[in-house]
């Protein structure tokens, strides 16, 4: 029986010198990478109580909507600038490498709603902290991160201090 690792290709020097970069799409081309994916993530959320899942463009979308499908939650999509058509806020960050500007529309969360942030990797948490700015401008509660894959050597969970983090796979 394959493990999840077993089913991630890890690419050296993509998309700048000095990267390792762990791809998802390896996961998610084998019907049992796939299927063992969405079932650990799964796995990860029970017996939470909560009422909205939400993911960043563009791979948090990829594991949210089959968790949120599965679980008859809300999928509340956090898009990069400029997609939204209605009212939005919006947060900019640092990635590993770049930066980058996400939005959420005003009315996508209620206030007190306990929200779920999934995404397939955190690195340095720089996306999953402008999330939860996002979040709890609207009045949103996070009430946990969850990822397929965390590169601890960037220490992502340091930024996400005091929050609920949880990850199926733990990279160096
Ligand atoms: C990747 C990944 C996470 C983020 C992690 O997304 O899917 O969202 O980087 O990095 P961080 O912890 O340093 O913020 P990316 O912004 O490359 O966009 P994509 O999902 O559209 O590929
Ligand atoms: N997003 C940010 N850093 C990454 C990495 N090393 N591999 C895959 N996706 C990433």
């Amino acid at each position: 029986m394959k493990k999840l690792e077993d089913y991630v290709v890890s690419i050296p020097d993509f998309p700048e010198p000095g990267i390792i970069f762990r791809d998802v799409t390896s996961v998610l081309q084998d019907a049992d990478g796939l299927n063992l994916a969405i079932h650990l993530l799964m796995e990860k959320l029970e017996g939470l109580d909560f009422d909205v899942i939400a993911g960043a463009e563009s791979r948090g979308f990829i594991f949210g909507m089959p968790l949120a499908y599965n679980l008859h939650k809300p999928f509340i999509p956090v898009r990069k600038k400029g997609k939204l058509p209605r009212e939005t806020v919006s947060a900019s960050y640092e990635l590993e490498y770049g930066t980058a500007e996400i939005e959420i529309h005003k009315d996508a969360i209620l206030p007190g709603q306990k929200v779920v942030l999934i995404d397939d990797l955190i690195a340095t948490g720089g996306t999953s902290k402008a999330m939860i700015q996002l979040v709890e401008s609207l009045g949103g509660i996070v009430v946990k991160n969850l990822f397929l894959m965390e590169l601890a050597g960037l220490n992502g969970r340091a930024k996400l201090e005091g929050y609920n983090v949880d990850s199926v796979i733990v990279y160096d």
